[in-house]
This record gives C-alpha cells, structure tokens and sequence, in this order.
C-alpha cells in the first residue's frame, strides 16, 4: 500500500528540517517494504508571501485527501503585526479545525543521553516520560464570540470565549485514558474548576468517563497552575496529563524544555477514526517552532522532525518496525556524542542540520547491512 504524505514545511527552519525528513523517507522507500505518494505544499508566512493566504484551499484539500501531514513550523517576525486572519500561525489553526484534529499527543521524555541538558537536577529527571494530551479543536482558540471592539467612551475592549461542550471533553478524555492503558495507567487532569465554569465541568466529565469506561485506571485531579508547579517541583510523578488547548499550550512547552530537549520533540495530532476505514486523519509536527533566530544557517535540530516522522509510522501507517528503526538511529547518534547546537554540551561533536542527517542515514544505512 502506497502512503499518501502531504509535506507541509513552512517557515524558519521548518524547510532545513523538512529536508532531512525527506531523506529518511527516501531511505525506507529504497531500503523497506514501503512506498509513498510524496506532496508538498504552503502554509504560513510563505504561503501568505505567495498567495495572499496563510494556507490555501488548495493545499487544504490535499491535507484533507492525505494520509498524514507532516507539518514543518509557521511564524516569524515579519508577520507579527498581521491582522489576526493573515498570520502564519492561522494556516495551522484552520488545519487542525478543518482536519478536526481534536487530539494532540506531545511526550516529554529526557533521552538518556541529555539527562544533564535540562534544567532540572539530573535525578530529577531521568528516565522523564510524560505524554501531554492537549485538546486542540475547542477552548479559548476557536469560542465565539471574539474580536477586539471599540468601546463608545474611547478605548476598546477584547474578547475571547472558552467553551468546551460534554462530547468534546469526553472524547478527549477517551484518548487520555486509552494512552494510559499502555504506559503505566495514571491520567492527571487539568483545569482550573475554582474559578471558571468550564473547568467544572471539564471536571465532572473526565470523572463520568473515568468511572463508566475505565475504572482501573488512577485519576488525579490537578489545578492548572498546581500542575505547572509540581512539573518543576517532581515531574516523574506524571504518566498522562489531560487538559485544555490553552493549559496544554503552556504546560506542553514547560514540560518539553524540563527535558532539555525541546528541539529533539515530537507531536502528534489526530481526529477521530472513520468507523468504516478505521483511519483517522493525523498531521506530525516537531513541537520547537520556527525559530527565525537559527533559520537558513544549517544550525536546525532535525531530530525533531525525524521522531514525529517516526509517529506518523506508529499511529498513522501502522509500521511499527519502521518507526522503533529510527528512534533507535536517533539513540544511536546521541550516543555516537553528535549534538546540533541547541543541545550541545562540553566534550561533545557539533553537528549541523544536514550533518545530524547524515548521521542517522549512515546508522540506518549500517542497520540494513
Ligand atoms: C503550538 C503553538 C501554536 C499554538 C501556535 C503556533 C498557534 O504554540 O502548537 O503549541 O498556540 O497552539
Ligand atoms: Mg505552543
């Protein structure tokens, strides 16, 4: 069977890391038994640059007919004071709405070979795997109303809407817990219940799930700001952590730099399966961003970017084998002591974007000997 992938690589290093994923996907198609159906589109300032839109309804429809997405990074300053409609940032909004990607997994965990990268004491973190399950489709991103209106008296007042209906919590729940059947069985959710509504009933609707459809698992209720707390004060207490699309936001990031390797993270974002097909439609993205600071200097991690590859064979293609193959390639080479820039440490090998691609190239080219 062919996989149909729509390359999304966007702007800042989301092209330089996009390349590098290109090239393991040329290996696997020249040295396994898989094939791909490869596109690329625009998305993001680029495509805004050469559209007028930050993402086509062209380039829509095929992310729509795709097997997986695999999204690169949107954003940079020079589109900072766009109107709200025309930032790059709206290209991977209307992707996830339009997609209904309504479930988006981000693990944090510390590789081994970057225990003293992070922050944190090393024993602090050692052995760190936590997955983030972050509802993308509702909360405050998308509510109405909101807008920014000018007041009578002078001055303006801005409004955003947080609203989470019964059916898209318990769906999101769902997720969590199902998650958490295959790691150790623990979901904390998170939400503020004591000061807004719909953490309340955020909180009553994880419960019902829980206590219907998964009683064995542990459930741990967590207020959002105590959880930012405890994720610096003992993260490895966490397993699953379930929560909004505004907390997830904020607590995925905090939760991937306390493994000192925010550029070596995956994602992935997933709808709900077609009850016919059993597919579901799913984008990858490496959760760093664009980082315009670094981009177009061969200075990019492509790690990132290589793992969430690597999810879009697990979840997506259901090549397991392929997946657990390039995780251990990527293992393979921090442990060789090659380091791109944001994670390099004394004594170690200063790579770039492409020589990290390299690397893992000749690992995997090594593995198939
Ligand atoms: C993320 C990013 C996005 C978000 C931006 C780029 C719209 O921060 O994926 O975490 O806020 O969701
Ligand atoms: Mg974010």
């Amino acid at each position: 069977m062919t996989a149909k992938l729509l390359l999304l690589p966007g702007d800042g290093i989301g092209p330089e890391v996009t390349v590098q994923v290109r090239r393991v996907i040329d290996w696997l198609a020249a040295n396994r038994d898989l094939s791909f159906d490869l596109d690329e589109d625009l998305v993001g300032g680029i495509s805004l640059e050469k559209t007028g839109e930050p993402i086509t309804d062209a380039a829509m429809d095929k992310a729509m007919a795709a097997d997986a997405v695999l999204f690169g990074a949107v954003g940079g300053p020079q589109w900072d004071k766009n109107a709200f409609d025309k930032k790059p940032e709206r290209g991977l909004l209307r992707l996830r709405k339009d997609m209904e990607l309504f479930a988006n997994l981000r693990p944090a965990l510390c590789f081994p070979a970057l225990t003293d990268a992070s922050s944190l004491k090393p024993e602090l973190v050692s052995g760190l795997d936590i997955m983030i399950v972050r509802e993308l489709t509702g909360g405050v991103y998308f509510g109405e109303p909101r807008g920014i209106e000018k007041l009578a008296g002078g001055g303006r007042k801005a409004v955003d809407t947080q609203l989470y209906t019964t059916d898209e919590v318990r769906r999101i729940a769902r997720v969590a817990f199902e998650l958490a059947g295959k790691r150790k069985g623990h979901v904390h959710s998170a939400e503020k219940s004591n000061v807004m509504h719909t953490g309340v009933l955020w909180r009553e609707e994880v419960t019902h799930i829980h206590d219907t459809e998964f009683k064995d698992m542990k459930l741990t209720h967590i207020l959002a700001d105590n959880c930012a707390m405890q994720l610096v004060r003992n993260p490895k207490q966490f397993d699953v952590i379930v929560t909004d699309n505004l907390f997830g936001d904020i607590l995925s990031d905090e939760a991937a730099m306390l493994t000192g390797s925010l550029g070596m993270l995956p994602s992935a974002s997933l709808g709900a399966k077609d009850p016919v097909s059993g597919k579901a439609r799913a984008l990858y993205e490496p959760i760093h961003g664009s980082a315009p600071d670094i981009a177009g200097r061969n200075l990019a991690n492509p790690i990132a970017a290589i793992l969430s590859f690597a999810m879009c064979l697990r979840y997506s293609l259901n090549h397991e084998a392929e997946a657990a193959l390039l995780e251990s390639a990527v293992a393979a080479v921090l442990d060789q002591g090659l380091r791109t820039g944001d994670i390099m440490q004394p004594g170690k090998t200063q790579v770039g974007t492409t020589g990290m691609g390299d690397a893992i190239l000749k690992v995997l080219d090594a593995a198939a000997r």
